[in-house]
């Protein structure tokens, strides 16, 4: 197996993170998708951003009161899925997720745009826009008012703790090398699969 895979995939994953970072050219390097076991039972996807690594998780951010929200705390098992365009690499996650707790919700509300803490104030996402100018009205409003903005309670985040990770280099000829970490235990079982 190549030496880039290390004993724990999320060792592999940060390694892979920080080679892509370096050479791609999107603005959005952390983005990759999240899907949901849907509430009706549809599988439910859309992109997020990876906010940060901090082993044995991966934390993403959002509304508790959003469909993702709901659904992650009807049925945690939740997938990550990243594509890499530029490193032709794929890796999609499988894991438990969990709300960080209200002192980590702080930390990455504080860490964003003042114009996405305005959004994530005055905007209940995923809601019916009954009247979508005067919620624009008020988004031009606070922005130029520049008040504090801070925390809405239903703001948070969630730790998701992967259970198996799969690590795939994308090959032209789509003889792909797949490598599959499955945890036992607090162990990683590691597999090499067929393209
Ligand atoms: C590149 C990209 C990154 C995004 N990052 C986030 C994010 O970190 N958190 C979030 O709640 N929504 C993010 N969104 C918006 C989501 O895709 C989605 O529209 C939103 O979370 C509502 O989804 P839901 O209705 O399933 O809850 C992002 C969208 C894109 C295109």
């Amino acid at each position: 197996m190549d030496k880039q895979y290390y004993p724990e995939p999320i060792d592999t994953l940060t390694h892979w993170m920080h080679q892509q970072v370096v050479v791609t050219k999107s603005s959005y390097p952390s983005a990759c998708v999240l899907s949901t076991q849907g509430l009706d039972g549809f599988p439910n996807a859309r992109n997020v951003s990876l906010k940060s690594i901090e082993k044995p998780y991966l934390i993403i951010t959002g509304s508790t009161l959003s469909r993702k929200g709901k659904e992650i705390s009807t049925h945690p098992k939740v997938a990550l899925t990243f594509w890499w365009e530029e490193t032709k690499r794929q890796v999609r996650i499988q894991g438990i997720a969990s709300t960080i707790s209200e002192e980590d919700a702080h930390f990455f509300f504080n860490d964003r745009s003042y114009e996405s803490k305005v959004v994530s104030t005055i905007s209940k996402q995923g809601a019916v826009a009954n009247d979508l100018e005067l919620l624009r009205i008020r988004f031009r409003e606070s922005v130029k008012n520049q008040q504090p903005m801070h925390k809405p309670k239903h703001w948070s985040g969630w730790k998701i703790k992967p259970h198996r990770i799969e690590f795939l280099e994308f090959n032209t000829s789509r003889f792909h090398n797949r490598v599959l970490y499955t945890r036992s235990e607090e162990q990683w079982d590691i597999i090499q699969l067929q393209p």
